[in-house]
């Protein structure tokens, strides 16, 4: 591999509405970094596998309700339980491809109606990502692609606030939108090079917190 002492690795997050191809994105990224032998692992949010992210399921299936704001903390809490490990893992040289982070926290529950100052302000503090990849696909052609899921959130009419979200949350000294209308091996090929600036220009750079 290329690990490099002491050189930290990158975190790179990819945001973007249900159908931008963000997952299939991340998987992409991930193993063409891991065939070059670089140090990487990709992480998701929510993390359905914890106590908390386990609750976090069962209101997306829509099995049980909860309060918006109580459901808002679960997600930031649910990111806040793997900072101890994610701090560890770019200090020992390991570059971390995120799919989702804050930025749908705040998007979606705004967009239900709660105040953008107070979704964000329990995701102050965690590890600040060295680049944010913002997929954008015009509703055209995300309805191209077939039908919405049964999940909570999966509706056109509340895609589309959440997007408006994601607009208003953009911040363009680390955010940087990528269309995500070309084939899957276009938006790779443009993905795939601003992540790999990304890992080279945060190597000597301090990790820094969100939102301070
Ligand atoms: P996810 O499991 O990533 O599914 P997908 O990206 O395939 O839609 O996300 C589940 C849902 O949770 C999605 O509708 C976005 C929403 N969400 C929040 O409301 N708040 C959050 O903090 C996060 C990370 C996601
Ligand atoms: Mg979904």
């Amino acid at each position: 591999g290329c690990v490099k002492a002491g050189l930290r690795g990158a975190l790179i997050v990819l945001e973007g509405c249900d159908r931008s191809g963000k997952s299939t994105q991340c998987s992409k990224l991930v193993e063409r970094l891991v065939q070059e032998g670089r140090q990487v692992l990709l992480m998701r949010f929510p993390d359905r596998t914890t106590p908390i992210g386990q609750m976090i399921d069962s209101y997306l299936q829509q099995t049980v309700e909860l309060d918006d704001h109580v459901v808002h903390l679960l997600f930031s809490s649910n990111r806040w339980e793997a900072m101890r490990k994610m701090t560890e893992l770019l200090q020992s040289g390991t570059t971390i491809i995120v799919d989702r982070y804050a930025y749908s926290g705040v998007a979606y529950s705004a967009a239900k109606g709660l105040s953008v100052d107070w979704c964000r302000q329990p995701d102050v503090g965690l590890l600040k990502p060295d680049k944010v990849l913002y997929i954008t696909v015009s509703p055209e052609k995300a309805a191209e692609r077939g039908q919405f899921g049964t999940e909570r959130y999966e509706k056109l009419d509340f895609q589309q606030k959440v997007n408006n979200m994601f607009l208003y949350l953009k911040d363009p000294s680390y955010w940087q939108t990528v269309s995500g209308e070309g084939s899957i091996d276009v938006v790779h090929a443009e993905i795939y090079k601003l992540a790999t600036q990304t890992i080279k220009e945060s190597e000597h750079l301090p990790l820094l917190k969100l939102w301070t």
